[in-house]
């Protein structure tokens, strides 16, 4: 039965076959702001089209660049450094925190007037992060709750460049003050505690500007003109995230996930899964448009032996814990996640939102203000479960259900829109393979 909001599944069969991820959400956010502010036309192939994204397209076409979907490529007319427009109504950044921290960064380089919002989930979700680095930049930003939340009004202008020490290893706040950099007198440097996701890093070279990495610090030197490019993105390894964990947890499985990027800074489950005796292998390993791809194969594992991860795996795994606390229910002890507070402001609260679910299952669950300690191996229990609007939450909520005893309904799976639309029919192809 299944409403478009509701889904009810029941435990399944081994799941087989082959399935490639949607396009990598980080990236097509990057290519389509970068592609709008670079000399000429870009063509991007393989963007993702979900919710997401689609609130970065839509913004930028507010701020007048041109973008046009043929459905097999996306063209964006770059209008250069300088060639945006002061938005005429408010931008609306929909569900996606990407969106909104790399615009307040992109924004605060522009002579003109801006606002960003969002829905209830980022309104509630912390700026003070971008705002303040933009802030000792020049930026003129006022946001609601004493500049800690959107909207966020933002009057851009004379950038002057800055060191930027982040208190947390947040790849849109390193971005967004990269983008302000851009636009910056002299040079801004960014330093995080630990490395975050660097696909800006990656990308900004190969379009000319001027940028150096020196261990934990990214400098990038304002004023230079970017030329317009061609990019292929390659499947998102956080989506696949689900399959591995489903192929690993369902017994008799063996699931053939293809075009996965595996950029290290985004691949510590893999690490993980590795050394819980997970049967997870990388296959025909390749360059993408700069990043790292294979294929990855995920098969039955019948023992799984429980694991400690501490703050230093936390950012190449910070988008993949409602899913490892899945596989973690079925591994031999007490998995033990320390050192991720961050999970409190992503599209949830994913310590608190993954407890109550989980719990609701029967699995025993210890919650810390940083993290969570899981008991297994534990039979999961059919039960009723809310997404809590948070699309990977709803995607995980969804594997579990494939072990449980009875059935399990999930309400809230619309929310899988923002990064996954197709993430059903791809699952009950497997089911049926
Ligand atoms: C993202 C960075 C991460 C991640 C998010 C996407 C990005 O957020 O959780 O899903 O594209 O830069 P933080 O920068 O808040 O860690």
């Amino acid at each position: 039965m299944e409403s478009r909001d509701t889904i009810t599944l029941t435990a399944s069969g081994p799941l087989r076959g082959e399935v490639e991820p949607p396009p990598d959400k980080s990236i097509s956010h990057r290519a389509l702001i970068f592609a709008s502010i670079v000399n000429g036309t870009s063509r991007i192939k393989n963007l993702l089209r979900a919710a997401d994204p689609l609130s970065t397209m839509n913004a930028m076409r507010s701020l007048g660049i041109e973008i046009r979907d043929s459905g097999d490529e996306i063209t964006v007319y770059g209008r250069g450094l300088h060639g945006l427009q002061e938005p005429e109504d408010i931008v609306d950044c929909g569900n996606s925190g990407t969106t909104m921290r790399l615009l307040t960064g992109l924004l605060s380089g522009q002579p003109f007037f801006s606002v960003l919002t969002g829905d209830s989930s980022l309104r509630r979700r912390p700026m003070k992060r971008v705002i303040t680095p933009m802030h000792q930049m020049g930026a003129i930003i006022h946001a609601r709750e004493n500049d800690s939340l959107a909207p966020i009004a933002i009057k851009g202008g004379k950038l002057k460049g800055i060191e930027y020490t982040s208190a947390v290893s947040s790849a849109q706040v390193k971005s967004a003050i990269l983008l302000a950099g851009l636009y910056a007198e002299g040079e801004t440097s960014v330093l995080e505690p630990r490395k975050s996701r660097d696909h800006t890093e990656r990308m900004l070279p190969a379009l000319g500007a001027q940028l150096r990495i020196e261990g934990l610090k990214v400098t990038v030197k304002g004023g230079t003109e970017l030329n317009a490019f061609e990019i292929t993105v390659p499947g998102d390894f956080s989506s696949a995230a689900f399959f591995m964990v489903a192929g690993t947890i369902v017994k008799g499985s063996e699931i053939l996930i293809t075009n996965v990027g595996i950029n290290p800074t985004r691949t510590g489950l893999l690490e993980i899964m590795k050394r819980m005796g997970a049967d997870v292998q990388l296959i025909k390993q390749r360059e993408v448009s700069g990043e790292p791809v294979a294929d990855i194969l995920a098969r039955y594992s019948e023992t799984l032996k429980a694991v400690e991860i501490g703050p230093d795996e936390v950012p190449a795994m910070i988008d993949e814990f409602p899913i490892f606390t899945i596989l973690a229910t079925q591994a031999e002890g007490t998995t033990v996640i320390r050192g991720a507070e961050e999970l409190r402001v992503k599209e949830s609260d994913r310590i608190a939102t993954m407890a109550a679910e989980l719990r609701k299952m029967s699995v025993q669950v210890e919650e810390f203000h940083d993290g969570l300690a899981i008991q297994g191996p534990v039979k999961l229990n059919g039960a009723t479960l809310e997404s809590h609007g948070d699309h990977r939450v709803a995607m995980a909520l969804s594997v579990a259900s494939l072990i449980a005893e009875g059935s399990t309904e999930i309400k809230g799976i619309s929310s899988v829109e923002i990064s996954f639309p197709g993430f059903y029919n791809q699952l009950k192809g497997l089911m049926s393979a």
